[in-house]
C-alpha cells in the first residue's frame, strides 16, 4: 500500500515536471515519432524509383527515424544496379540516433544531424499567418496557434546549432555532389520553398504534404516549369503527394535559350 510520503514524493516530482516544461519550452523534436510515408501508394511509388532510377544519388530531407520513406528507398537500392548513395537528414537528436542504428553501419547511406537549411531562410511568423490566412490549405485544419507553436518550436531547435548551419550545402560540398539524382522534400513544416532553392536540378523531385505550406509553392513552380515533368501525384493521400522528373528535352530547350541570351 502507498504511503503517505510516496504520494507527496510523487505529487512533488509531478509539480517539478510541470514547472520544468513551463520554464523551459518542450520541444516535440526531443521524442520520436511513428513512421509517415509507410506501406501507401506514395511509399510504392518510391520504392520502384529507387529500384529502377538512373540516378547515383538520392537525398533524403526528413528522415525521422527511418522506418518510414528511408526504408523505402533502402529497399528499393538494394536492387539498383548503380549502386546509389543514400544521404538522409534529420535534425532531431533521438530521432537521427535510432536512425543511425538502424542504418549507419551501411557503407552506401550516410546519416547527417543537421539542419537542411540555415536559420535565415526560414519564414517569418507574419509570412506564415499570411499564408494560413489567405489560402485554404490543409493546414488550416491546425489551429493557427498550434502552426505557430511548430515554428517557434523548431527556430528554437534549429537556433542552437549556430545560425549558418547548411545541410544540403555541407552534404554536396562533403561528398563531391553538384546535382542530386533523386530529392524527397518532407522536412520542416516551414523550410520546403528554401529547400527546393538548393536542390533544384535534381533528375527526380518528390515532394510530400502538397496541400499544406511544406510543398504547395513547391508544386506550383515545378508544374510551371517546362524543365519538368509531373509523373505521379495524389492529392488525397494525406496532404498529398507528388513526382517530378526532370524533362532532358526541356532542360536542352532551357540551356539553348540561355546560350543563346549570353550570346546576346
Ligand atoms: C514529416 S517528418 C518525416 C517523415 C518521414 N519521411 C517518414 O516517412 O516517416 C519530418 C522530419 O523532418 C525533420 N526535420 C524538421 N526540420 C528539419 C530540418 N530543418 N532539417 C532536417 N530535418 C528536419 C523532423 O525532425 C522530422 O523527423
Amino acid at each position: 500500500m502507498p504511503s503517505l510520503t510516496d504520494g507527496v514524493g510523487s505529487a512533488l516530482r509531478r509539480s517539478v515536471r510541470g514547472l520544468r516544461r513551463r520554464l523551459l519550452p518542450y520541444s516535440d523534436y526531443n521524442r520520436t515519432i511513428p513512421p509517415e510515408i509507410l506501406d501507401d501508394e506514395f511509399y510504392e511509388v518510391m520504392l520502384s524509383l529507387a529500384r529502377t532510377a538512373a540516378v547515383d544519388t538520392v537525398l533524403e530531407i526528413g528522415s525521422s527515424t527511418g522506418e518510414g520513406s528511408t526504408r523505402a528507398f533502402v529497399e528499393g537500392l538494394k536492387d539498383n544496379p548503380r549502386h546509389p548513395r543514400l544521404f538522409c537528414m534529420e535534425l532531431s537528436r533521438p530521432r537521427f540516433d535510432q536512425l543511425v542504428r538502424r542504418y549507419g553501419g551501411d557503407p552506401l547511406i550516410r546519416c547527417y544531424n543537421v539542419t537542411s537549411v540555415p536559420l535565415d531562410r526560414f519564414p517569418t511568423e507574419a509570412q506564415v499567418v499570411d499564408f494560413y490566412q489567405t489560402q485554404q490549405t490543409q493546414l488550416n485544419r491546425v489551429p493557427l496557434s498550434e502552426v505557430l507553436r511548430w515554428l517557434r518550436q523548431d527556430v528554437h531547435y534549429v537556433g542552437r546549432l549556430g545560425p549558418g548551419q547548411n545541410g544540403i550545402r555541407m552534404i554536396k560540398e562533403e561528398n563531391g555532389v553538384d546535382t542530386f539524382g533523386i530529392v524527397l522534400i518532407d522536412g520542416s513544416e516551414f523550410t520546403g520553398p528554401a529547400e527546393l532553392d538548393e536542390v533544384y536540378g535534381a533528375e527526380y523531385i518528390l515532394l510530400d504534404d502538397i496541400g499544406t505550406y511544406k510543398n504547395l509553392a513547391n508544386f506550383e513552380r515545378l508544374r510551371h516549369d517546362a524543365a519538368y515533368r509531373l509523373t505521379a501525384t495524389n492529392s488525397a493521400l494525406r496532404n498529398g503527394y507528388a513526382v517530378f522528373q526532370r524533362s532532358d528535352q526541356a532542360t536542352g530547350r532551357v540551356e539553348a535559350s540561355a546560350a543563346a541570351a549570353t550570346a546576346l
